[in-house]
């Protein structure tokens, strides 16, 4: 497996051994920007099998740079939000550690919801964690500081230890900044005692994902974007293109459902005996139900111009 992770290749849920090929302690990283600490705890740290989350695709290609300068290939790098691994992807009893360095601290009222540190998260967290396993956050905020130890107890999940951050921790990118900024830094470690059982949420996988109409492409649009609503999530369509080659129309379309969000391509073409639309494998998605939607949304586009629907494989 290369060591960035694509969304196809992940299940729901997924074990250690699905992601490394030898054992050894799991360790999470959220948010690893640059991958500076990932490379340290790397170097430090031979035999942890180490994962990181980062929703910046220039900070993931900075770090996948960094990964394969220093020939580290025990890590995995996944693009997108570290609360859909946690919730939906790490097994129960699979983490032994996460850390969080220099989270973004979202210090206006309106935003304190996009906090990744709130009891909802703690509490999941205390089922991936393996029993005593714990989360280590260093920020230069200490206002989320403050925040973030409280809801820690809050959850009735986790002991909080504060203490000095660890060396290392202290020379990431956004620590560097701070710290030629004489900002005080605050440390605690997040260690689980009680574990709320709450198992991760299988993503259905579904094969056969297309559809097909009577009619023809020839006349269709002008297009306007689309939003469908399902039940968990959104299927946004954003842009429709005619194929040079072809008769037949590309739809971008964003699915997002919860923390987990993708960007398909949707085709519908022209066959002697009618339209068909199905998602195409461009940037190997991930076959949820958000790219079922999907096709549904393209679907209902397409019957909203005058095609008709003859049937669906979703
Ligand atoms: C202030 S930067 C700190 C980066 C790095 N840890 C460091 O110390 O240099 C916060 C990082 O977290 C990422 N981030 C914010 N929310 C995230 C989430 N829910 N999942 C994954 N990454 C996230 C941002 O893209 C950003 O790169």
């Amino acid at each position: 497996m290369s060591i960035l992770l694509k969304a196809s290749d992940l299940k729901t849920p997924m074990s250690a051994s699905d992601l490394f090929s030898r054992t050894g302690p799991l360790v999470f990283e959220v948010g690893f920007g640059d991958g500076r600490y990932l490379e340290h705890l790397a170097s430090a740290n031979p035999e942890w099998n180490l994962v990181g989350a980062e929703v910046s695709l220039g900070s993931v290609w900075r770090a996948y740079r960094r990964m394969n300068r220093s020939g580290i290939r025990e890590v995995r790098l996944f693009k997108g939000n570290a609360r859909f691994l946690v919730r939906d992807v790490f097994e129960e009893g699979s983490l032994d550690r996460v850390f969080v360095n220099f989270p973004d601290p979202w210090p206006r009222k309106k935003h304190l919801k996009n906090r990744l540190l709130q009891v909802p998260f703690f509490q999941i967290l205390s089922s991936r964690l393996k029993p005593g396993g714990s989360l280590f956050l260093t920020t230069d905020h200490p206002e989320y500081f403050e925040f973030s130890v409280q809801q820690g107890q809050e959850s009735l999940c986790f002991d909080v230890i504060q203490g000095p951050p660890p060396p290392a921790t202290l020379e990431t990118k956004y620590a560097r900044k701070w710290r030629d900024q004489q900002k005080p830094i605050f440390h605690a470690e997040f260690r689980c005692h009680t574990v709320i059982p709450s198992a991760p949420r299988p993503i259905s996988s579904i094969e056969m994902q297309h559809a097909t109409l009577k009619g023809s492409l020839e006349n269709v649009g002008p297009f306007t974007k689309q939003v469908r609503r399902f039940e968990g999530g959104h299927a946004f369509v954003m842009e429709a293109y005619r194929e040079l080659d072809s008769q037949g129309l590309l739809f971008k379309v964003i699915s997002e459902e919860q923390d987990f969000r993708q960007e398909l391509l949707i085709q519908a073409w022209p066959k002697k005996d009618g339209v068909y639309v199905s998602l195409q494998p461009f940037g190997d998605p991930m076959t949820t139900k958000g790219v079922r939607e999907a096709v549904l949304a393209v679907t209902d586009w397409l019957v909203s111009q005058g095609l008709e629907l003859d049937q669906t494989w979703v």
